[in-house]
């Protein structure tokens, strides 16, 4: 199967935006006004050990949204030719990753938890788990 072509620039930060109150924030995110695709699974990494990378792979179909629900962590996005580093520190803020970009991801702060906003179920062979592969598949 062909990965899309897509590149690390086709990639965003988006503003979920919050609503502010002196108790506290609240960010919402529901289907149609503020995602660009229809959420199917949430998950989300927590008590990642210090060091620790994750991630290290692509999809050929799921896009997602990549929230910093907690702490800090930071991305790397890789489309084969360019690399891109994306720091995510606050809960409104999502990281919009489409389709066939290699993804990692690191420095996670102690206690962070990494939200996760899916376009689809689990899917093994929706996986890329080879950097190599991936680079081939790209071309
Ligand atoms: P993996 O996708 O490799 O994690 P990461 O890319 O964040 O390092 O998944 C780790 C394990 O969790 C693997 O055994 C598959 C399982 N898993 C599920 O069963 N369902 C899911 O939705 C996800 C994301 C992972």
């Amino acid at each position: 199967m062909k990965l899309k072509n897509n590149t690390v620039f086709d990639c965003s930060v988006v503003d979920m935006s919050k609503v502010n109150t002196v108790s506290g924030n609240i960010t919402v995110v529901e289907n149609g006004p503020n995602i660009p695709f229809e959420v199917k699974r949430v998950y989300y990494l927590y008590d990642v050990p210090g060091g620790e990378v994750r991630g290290g792979h692509a999809h050929y179909e799921l896009e997602q949204y990549i929230v910093a629900a907690s702490g800090s962590f930071e991305v790397i996005l890789d489309d084969g030719v360019n690399r891109k580093r994306v720091f995510l520190n606050r809960p409104n803020l999502a990281l919009h990753i489409v389709p066939g970009l290699w993804r990692e991801l690191d420095n996670f702060s102690s206690g962070s938890i990494c939200m996760v906003l899916a376009s689809n179920i689990y899917e093994v062979n929706d996986y890329i788990r080879g950097y190599n592969e991936f680079l081939k598949l790209k071309k």
